[in-house]
C-alpha cells in the first residue's frame, strides 16, 4: 500500500470510530523553511554491534553543528520507555518497529530529520515502516558481518546468546533479513565511524538541504 493510500484508509477507519483528523496550519514546507533543511527519517538498520548507535548519535552530534535539527531514535532507549511491554518475538519486534515508525513520521512531519537505530531485522517491518513515513523514508544498511560483530560484542550478548542465555537473539537464534533496496550501504567493517558519518552527511546534504551551499559538509 502507498503511504497516500495508508492515509487515506486511516482517515475512513477512524471516523468509523467517531475519529476526525485535523489538518495543520503550519504545514512541512513551512517547517522547511524555517530549518532550511526537508523532514524525514534516516532508517538505520543492521545486527547488535554493526555500529547503528554509535553512527546515529555521531550524526546527530554532526548535523547540530551544521544547523540541522536531528534526533535519534534508539533501539535500547525506546525499549526502556514507550516499547517497555515488548520483547523480542516476531510479534514484538514488529510492533517495537510500528510504533517506532509511527514516531519517526511525527518526527519527520515537523520538520525534523529522525535517526533511527533498530535492528528491524525483517523486510517486512521497514517496508510497513517505509508506508507509515512515506516521502523522506531512507533505509541505511550499518552493514557489518556476523563475524565482525561477534567479535566486537560490545554489550557481551553474543557470548551469552552463543551459552543459550538469551533466547531469539538476532543472528544467532533469529534472523536478519539484510535489505535488497536500500538508500545507502555504511560498511562498518571497512569504515570507521568518522567516514562512516561523513559518508551519511553527504547522502544527507543530497537528499535534505534545500540551501546546498549553507549546509554544505566540510
Ligand atoms: S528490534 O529487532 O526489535 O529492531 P531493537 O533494535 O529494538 O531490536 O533492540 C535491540 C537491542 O536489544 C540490542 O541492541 C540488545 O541490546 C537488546 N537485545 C536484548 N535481547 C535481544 C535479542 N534477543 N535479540 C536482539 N537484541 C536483543
Amino acid at each position: 500500500m502507498s503511504h497516500d493510500e495508508l492515509t487515506k484508509n486511516r482517515a475512513r477507519e477512524a471516523e468509523a470510530r467517531n475519529i476526525y483528523i485535523v489538518d495543520h496550519r503550519v504545514d512541512r514546507q513551512d517547517h522547511w523553511q524555517r530549518t532550511g533543511h526537508k523532514g524525514g527519517v534516516l532508517w538505520l538498520t543492521g545486527l547488535s554491534g554493526s555500529g547503528k548507535s554509535t553512527l546515529a548519535l555521531g550524526l546527530e552530534q554532526a548535523l547540530h553543528q551544521l544547523g540541522y535539527q536531528g534526533y535519534v531514535l534508539d533501539g535500547d532507549n525506546v525499549r526502556a520507555g514507550l516499547n517497555s511491554d515488548l520483547g523480542f518475538s516476531p510479534q514484538d519486534r514488529s510492533e517495537n518497529i510500528r510504533r517506532i515508525a509511527e514516531v519517526a513520521a511525527l518526527f519527520a512531519q515537523s520538520g525534523t530529520l529522525a535517526i533511527t537505530a533498530f535492528i528491524s531485522p525483517y523486510q517486512q517491518d521497514r517496508d510497513l515502516a517505509r508506508e507509515i513515513v512515506g516521502e523522506g523514508f531512507h533505509e541505511v544498511f550499518v552493514d557489518a558481518s556476523l563475524d565482525v560483530c561477534e567479535a566486537r560484542d560490545p554489550k557481551g550478548l553474543y557470548k551469552r546468546a552463543r551459552a543459550g542465555e538469551i533466547p531469539e537473539f538476532t543472528g544467532i537464534s533469529a534472523p536478519y533479513e539484510a535489505p535488497d533496496t536500500p538508500e545507502l550501504v555504511v560498511n562498518t567493517s571497512n569504515l570507521g565511524i568518522e567516514p562512516s558519518v561523513h559518508r551519511v552527511l553527504d547522502h544527507v546534504e543530497t537528499h535534505f538541504a534545500l540551501n546546498r551551499s549553507r549546509l554544505r559538509v566540510a
